[in-house]
């Protein structure tokens, strides 16, 4: 199960996005935003970062304008690992070597056939584990040790 959000600068590629999971047969929660009205991109980064966060997805995919306001906020949530990427090369490292768990794009970045790519890669590509687990688990520990101060 995944989870899609967007504000309404990422809107369009999200739709394209949403059109690829079905395509894929793919289970996914639309979280917003629905239309092209302005609206705060926090809002909806929240929703799809809470539902990772909490287990209720395995992975998100998250839309704005730059992809930059996305990112902050989604990695506010313990255990998310947000990546904003712009090319196939960092779509395709965010799994190997982060395996992150929230892909996040730039709508006024990237075309909407390179996010759907984008997007393809990432869903397509391993987690490596190995040292890259180390890693991912001290940043977990890192998180851990900042939750109790
Ligand atoms: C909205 O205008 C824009 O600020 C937002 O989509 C995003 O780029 C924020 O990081």
């Amino acid at each position: 199960m995944f989870a899609v959000g967007s504000d309404h600068g990422g809107l369009e590629l999200k739709q394209a996005i949403c059109k690829l999971l079905d395509e894929r047969k793919l289970n996914y929660e639309d979280y917003g935003t629905g239309n092209s009205e302005s609206v705060d991109y926090p809002d909806f980064g929240a929703r799809v970062a809470q539902a990772v966060s909490a287990g209720t997805v395995q992975a998100g995919v998250l839309v704005c304008g730059t992809g930059i306001g996305m990112s902050i906020i989604a990695n506010k949530y313990p255990g998310v690992r947000a990546a904003l990427v712009h090319d196939e090369f960092t779509a395709q490292m965010a799994r190997e070597h982060n395996n992150a768990n929230i892909l996040v794009l730039g709508g006024r970045i990237v075309s909407v056939d390179q996010g759907v790519k984008l997007v393809k890669v990432w869903l397509d590509s391993q987690f490596e584990g190995g040292r890259h687990q180390n890693r991912l688990d001290k940043i977990a520990a890192a998180e851990q040790r900042l939750q109790k101060s």
